[in-house]
């Protein structure tokens, strides 16, 4: 392959310079037919948003520059086999466990998965087992799995079909997963693995291996993320004798569009390009830039932010958690008050904000966000008495996470779709099983999970998400009032 080229993108290219005449869809005609109110902005991209004509190949049977392309996105991930995804990571997901599990079958579920996970396994008919990730208690939030409490699950379940896993989480915070994959391994069964938020493992010395380069069996990866592509690019990574790939290839045909847009797919092929051409020196400025910005906030007080953590997780060289020291302050108040400066960053829960930096960020973008928390903390210091030394801290009470002790579910997913439910106040969902998700967006992590029992501790902890403004999604009741529940 020659690195000067990417060659769906090139193909595109030729097509449009060679004055081609547009007797097919899309119907804007490469811009011509476009509203002209946009036309001016979506004019140079249009150009190149075609469809399957000769030349151009085709994603659901690839055999021209779209397998070029995917073959050689596979070579530079280490997979056997890369699909290009057009609808994001959540369309891995499903695929994943769609091919891995038929009607009836068990998942080994890490709990605190993205939404689109509970939706596999709704549509495959899975029974999930759900494993609970260990807390990470300076910060509040989720971690990994470890692998004593796998190694019980298994043991106890040997008829489980896979296991699924998400790593690193939304904040990039993970965990080495060669230990995990080599016990799944050994009961002769694929480790799954949602990877949206490392794209970029593996591909600079200062980040973490990549799932694939540990073993996992198939990965799922949103390159619109952490690398280059446009946003819904993503790409799905197999090496694995335990993935059936024609099934997997049935699937992908069965819930990707048959029109995938060609600008997506090519802004995967130019990633790749530009990350062969460049190597690690893609990220070598950014990381420099990080290492400054790490010194000019490294006296804050109100605020940590957060660059390392206990040797158990790593965490992604290209998040920046920035968490509270204080009560009064939450992770939300430092997100909306950054906003107020033009400043926006990926998320906020109750005690860190979330900002994602690639080599798309200047020193200039950097400074700016320094500036603008120096700005909190000379605005809040007056009146802020009791800073906590972090290191030391604990935050959230233990009951906050409550709502992830073990609990599986009380009724098959599927099953719920098709029962009586009811809306009841908050109050009066307590003790009552869940028939719909509660998930704060982002991250898009189920805090109530459907089938659940819902308890005085989730219930709370909902209504401590709602009062510092978070949002939610999968839910009937826009403002949380009241929630879904079976009616038994
Ligand atoms: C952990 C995780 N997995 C999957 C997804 C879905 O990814 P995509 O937006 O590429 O569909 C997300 C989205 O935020 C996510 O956070």
């Amino acid at each position: 392959m020659d690195k000067a080229n990417a060659p769906l993108f090139d193909k595109l290219v030729s097509y449009y310079q060679r004055n081609s005449i547009s007797f097919h869809v899309p119907g804007h005609k490469m811009g011509e037919g476009f509203s002209p109110l946009g036309r001016k902005v979506y004019q140079e991209i249009l150009k190149i948003d075609m469809t399957e004509i000769p030349g151009l190949d085709d994603l659901h049977q690839p055999e021209g520059v779209i397998l070029e392309a995917e073959q050689r996105a596979a070579k530079l991930f280490g997979a056997d086999h890369t699909f290009f995804l057009v609808n994001g990571s959540t369309t891995g997901n499903l695929a994943m466990i769609l091919a891995t599990c038929q009607p009836g079958d068990k998942i080994i579920v890490q709990r605190n998965v993205h939404k689109s996970v509970i939706h596999g396994l709704m549509l495959a008919r899975a029974v999930p087992i759900y494993i609970n990730p260990k807390m990470i208690p300076q910060l509040g939030i989720a971690g990994s799995i470890n692998k004593e409490s796998l190694e019980q699950t298994l043991r106890t379940h040997p008829d489980a079909k896979g296991v699924f896993i998400m790593n690193p989480n939304y904040y990039g915070i993970g965990i080495d997963l060669k230990e995990i994959i080599d016990l799944v391994h050994s009961y002769k069964i694929p480790i799954l693995v949602d990877e949206a938020h490392g794209a970029h493992f593996g591909l600079h010395p200062s980040f973490p291996s990549s799932s694939l380069e540990m073993g996992a069996d198939i990965v799922v990866q949103s390159t619109h993320k952490t690398l280059f592509a446009m946003t819904m690019g993503s790409m799905l990574h197999v090496r694995s004798k335990y993935i059936d790939v024609d099934r997997l290839k049935l699937y992908l045909s069965m819930i990707q569009t048959s029109s995938p847009s060609y600008p997506i797919m090519a802004s995967l092929d130019l990633t790749c390009h530009w990350i062969e051409k460049e190597g690690k020196g893609l990220w070598d400025n950014i990381i420099q830039l990080l290492d400054d910005f790490y010194q000019k906030v490294d006296q804050l007080k109100i605020m940590r932010v957060k660059h390392r953590l206990d040797r158990r997780y790593f965490l992604d060289p290209l998040k920046i958690i920035i968490h509270s020291q204080n009560k009064k302050v939450s992770g939300v108040d430092i997100q909306k008050y950054l906003e107020q400066k033009n400043i926006y960053l990926e998320l906020a829960d109750l005690y860190n904000a979330l900002s994602i930096v690639t080599p798309g960020t200047s020193y200039q973008d950097l400074k700016r966000l320094s500036d603008g928390l120096w700005e909190i903390e000379q605005t809040l210091i007056n009146s802020i008495d009791d800073i906590q030394d972090i290191e030391n801290t604990e935050v959230g009470s233990v009951d906050h996470f409550i709502f992830l002790n073990n609990k599986q579910s009380k009724i098959s997913l599927e099953k719920i779709l098709y029962s009586k439910t009811r809306l009841v106040s908050l109050q009066e969902s307590i003790g009552k099983i869940a028939a719909e998700m509660v998930i704060p967006y982002p991250p898009g992590i189920p805090v109530l999970q459907l089938g659940e029992e819902i308890t005085k501790e989730t219930i709370e902890y909902l209504i401590e998400l709602k009062d510092k403004g978070i949002r939610f999604q999968g839910i009937h009741d826009h403002y949380l009032q009241r929630i879904k529940v079976l009616d038994q």
